[in-house]
């Protein structure tokens, strides 16, 4: 079977050697003789648009020696219906493997139980652990160490701070998540569940901020309303740690979920966040293609 990376548990494991890989990628201290993809060829699919996960992947699979091949789902035959299935064992026949943006976390559980190749999860409505793994690469960057971190994450429980939840977990980063009635995250992957945003930024050294409706879902003007108490800016940051940094995944929307001040702000390390996706990432695809 081959190793999959679709809600991060998968590499709990080996999280800390796929981190300290990642540095060491950013700082140009590749492997003796790193070519690591030379001669491999990446699928990426996506069913929903993409700035960072698109580029990242396609550069970093260049820089490791690979050739990477975007696939926007409606230029396949997946629009006249073709199964996820077919498509998993036809493309493992020609590239080492598959990376995929969907709508549906259950077509990619499926995909990855037809493919013979990895498939990684490049975003779901209900996962982004690609994403989280370069937040905690930029934790680690900026605090030294993971464990005993507090995060909080305030707005949606969305697929992000799920991701952020499992991945915080296996690197000892304790998540709170702030949200309101009805747009909470399970309690299941671990994450302290905080209604009150006051509560569950104090004393935080990080506060997370991610968009109220995300790409796979419908816009709701009663979810607006009701995270507009959730947004992060200058007075609720008072409230977390001296040391405490802005995160968010981007895109963002300055002055809906997060002030433009604390979006672009000295303690932001957004693009730190955007950049790491290019270093993980890479880091990633040494970890689990053959
Ligand atoms: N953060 C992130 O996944 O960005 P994109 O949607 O631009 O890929
Ligand atoms: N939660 C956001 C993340 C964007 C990268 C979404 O699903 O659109």
């Amino acid at each position: 079977m081959a190793p999959d990376f679709l809600t991060g548990e998968e590499i709990s494991e080996g999280l800390g050697s796929v981190l300290e890989r990642a540095a060491a990628l950013k700082d140009g201290r590749p492997r003796t003789g790193a070519d690591s993809l030379a001669g491999k060829s990446v699928a990426l699919i996506f069913e929903h648009p993409s700035t960072r996960t698109r580029v990242s992947f396609e550069v970093g699979i260049a820089e490791l020696g690979g050739t990477p091949i975007v696939l926007r789902s409606d230029e396949m035959q997946i629009k006249r219906g073709e199964s996820i299935d077919d498509i998993g064992r036809v493309l493992s026949r020609y590239v080492h493997a598959i990376g995929i943006r969907s709508g549906s976390d259950d077509e990619v559980n499926a995909l990855a139980a037809a493919a013979d190749v990895p498939v990684i999860n490049m975003l779901t409505p209900h996962h982004h652990p690609c994403q989280a793994l370069a937040d905690l690469m930029t934790l680690q960057e900026n605090f030294g160490e993971l464990e005993g971190l507090r995060l909080a994450f305030v707005g949606d429980g969305n697929n992000v701070a799920r991701s952020l939840a499992i991945l915080g977990r296996a690197a000892g980063v304790e998540v709170v998540v702030s949200s309101p009635p009805g747009f909470e995250l399970d309690g299941e992957e671990g994450a302290i569940l905080i209604s009150d945003p006051a509560e569950a930024v104090a004393g935080a050294d990080v506060v997370y901020a991610d968009v109220w409706i995300g790409m796979t879902e419908q816009d709701a003007e009663s979810k607006r309303k009701a995270l507009a108490p959730y947004r992060v800016d200058e007075e609720l940051l008072a409230k977390a740690s001296d040391r405490a940094v802005v995160m968010h995944c981007l895109p963002a929307h300055p002055g809906e979920e997060i002030s433009e001040a604390a979006l672009y702000g000295e303690r932001s390390v957004v693009f730190d966040q955007a950049e790491n996706r290019l270093h993980a990432q890479k880091a990633l695809l040494e970890e689990l293609v053959e």
